[in-house]
């Protein structure tokens, strides 16, 4: 049948395949099939050598009968029963013309295939004094036997695939070690990012705690995160956490405003554009969907997401695939999809405004970021953070809230959740002097605070963060001159953090020349921080 050199081709490339192949898992497959085509059987199985149960167990067949072969799979038996254990007893092929024949035979495997055996071959895989089991090839009965040559084929392989099984154990074990390795770096990598998440996020109360637990999970599973939260409650802060405490920490972050980028610019800024597809496409240009590649897409505001582009930006997900404006080949993506929203998607989905799948697809892990007034136990921290923070930027000594301060804080609405009550204090380092401790006259009087959540409250808006004009609350010891004083000084650092420290425009506001406004800043401590606009003064 099959010539002598077809036969020293096929097992050199069997014995090449077992040197380049370390799965073996892929490998008994392959060979047996190979085999198979060189050595007409009705199936070839590998039994395995279970020494801890002195047993022999049916690892791996190529059963014509695909029924018969699910039956056959993971059979065990003793290992001294059966031709298999006569053959790995005795180290010693075998060549039988009909199993039927042979009291040896473990009539057991025939009953549960419900087919006969007839002739076999049946060779030890050894290597060295290990013995790692059987493999065997047989015929139903009736067949013509194997022939020497094919025994000695088999023969010929046998230590091949015994090296190999030898190698799978050394690198299966190797591999899991190393598995075992990695999942324990990644645990204490977690660990360490929690505590890295702690310092940086505060997170006090049982609604951010809780929240923690959630944002863990989502860091620890490659799923589409939805963080829905009011505005300034620190979505973006929730989304960078995730992305640098997941497994696409070392990839790229990519934010997109989905608000700021006019419907026409969505397409090519998520799927890149070829030069020439439109007007001002000059260059070739990737698109966020390809850059993010490898790591994070944080869609913050994604209920603006034109409608249009909701299908295009669910097919990419779903396939992982984009094509440019203006070109004909797509490329594969490997992106995991953070986004954010202020605005009750459902209630958007009701209204046509944004599509059920897309928001099922994105939503598949949804965390709530609670709003500031519902954790007031964080109000405390947060503020001596963003002192701590405001000092070093405006470069005063200023370390210290008065209990009075802090009680005004915590009782605050913040309709603007944490970015108010960082502004808050932002403005209160402006104003006071160096060596102040922040007390409520540095404030936004309560009732300005107050004034706040009544005036969003009826404009049925959020507030934008930014707090009213400030008054300056007078004590009875205050003299006329002080309290003239104190409020001109209000006056300034208020006009000042509008301006944005540019002196110039801050002193046109006040209709004064700068040179009054800059002695009144030296007069009052009020410095602007470093690297701020031209005309800041030092
Ligand atoms: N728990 C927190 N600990 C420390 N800082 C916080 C916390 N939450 C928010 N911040 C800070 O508050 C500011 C607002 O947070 P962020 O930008 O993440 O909010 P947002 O929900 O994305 O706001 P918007 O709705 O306006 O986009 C940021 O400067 C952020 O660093
Ligand atoms: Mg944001």
């Amino acid at each position: 049948m099959v010539q002598d050199e077809d036969r020293s081709a096929i097992i050199h490339e069997l014995a090449n395949a077992f040197a380049q192949r370390t799965d073996i898992d892929e490998l008994i497959p392959y060979v047996a099939q190979r085999l198979r085509q060189v050595l007409p059987a009705r199936g070839v199985s590998l039994l395995l050598l279970d020494e801890a149960r002195n047993e022999l167990e049916f690892a791996y067949n190529s059963e014509d009968n695909t029924e018969a072969g699910q039956r056959l799979a993971g059979m065990r038996m003793p290992a001294d029963h059966g031709v298999a254990g006569a053959v790995l007893r005795n180290r010693a092929p075998e060549l039988i013309i009909n199993a039927q024949h042979d009291e040896r035979h473990y009539s057991d495997i025939d009953r549960q295939t419900g087919i006969s055996t007839g002739p076999m071959l049946a060779v030890p895989l050894l290597a060295g004094e290990r013995r790692f089991g059987v493999i065997e090839a047989v015929r139903p009965s009736g067949e013509p036997p194997f022939s020497d040559e094919d025994m000695a084929m088999l023969v010929q392989l046998g230590p091949h695939i015994a090296i190999a099984l030898e190698n799978a154990g050394r690198f299966g074990a190797m591999k899991a070690s190393a598995d075992k390795l990695r999942a324990e770096v990644g645990a204490l990598r977690r660990q360490l990012a929690r505590h890295d998440l702690f310092s940086e996020i505060i997170a006090n109360s049982p609604a951010m705690l809780e929240m923690f637990n959630l944002m863990e999970a989502a860091a620890a599973a490659s799923i589409s995160v939805l963080i829905e939260g009011e505005t300034g409650a620190g979505k973006e802060l929730v989304a960078r956490a995730i992305h640098r405490t997941s497994d696409r920490a070392g990839g790229p972050f990519m934010a997109l405003n989905c608000a700021a980028i006019p419907d026409g610019l969505m397409e090519s800024e998520l799927f890149g554009h070829r030069r020439g597809a439109f007007t001002s496409a000059l260059e070739d240009k990737p698109g966020l969907l390809r850059v993010a590649s490898g790591g994070v897409l944080f869609l913050d505001e994604i209920g603006d997401m034109p409608m249009a582009m909701q299908p295009k930006l669910l097919r990419a997900l779903e396939e992982q695939e984009v094509t440019a404006v203006g070109d004909t080949r797509t490329h594969k993506i490997d992106v995991r999809v953070l986004s954010a929203t202020n605005r009750d998607l459902e209630a958007a989905i009701e209204e046509n405004k944004f599509r059920k799948d897309l928001y099922y697809r994105l939503a598949a892990f949804p965390i709530r970021v609670p709003p500031l007034r519902d954790r007031r136990e964080d109000i405390p921290a947060l503020a001596l953070l963003f002192l701590e923070r405001a000092a070093a930027r405006y470069r005063k000594r200023i370390d210290r809230l008065t209990p009075e301060a802090l009680d005004m804080l915590t009782n605050a609405e913040w309709p603007g959740n944490v970015r108010q009550l960082q502004n808050e204090i932002d403005r209160a380092v402006v104003i006071a002097r160096n060596g102040d401790a922040i007390g409520p006259h540095h404030l936004s009087r309560e009732p300005a605070i107050a004034g706040i959540r009544r005036e969003a409250a009826r404009a049925g808006a959020p507030a934008n963060g930014s707090v009213a004009m400030p008054a300056p609350i007078a004590t009875k010891q205050q003299s006329l001159n002080d309290r003239l004083a104190a409020c001109a000084r209000n006056i300034i650092a208020e006009a000042l953090l509008q301006h944005k420290n540019n002196v110039s425009r801050t002193a046109q506001s006040l209709g004064i020349s700068r040179i009054t406004l800059q002695k009144k800043m030296k007069e009052y401590s009020l410095r602007t921080p470093p690297g701020s606009p031209r005309n800041s003064i030092t």
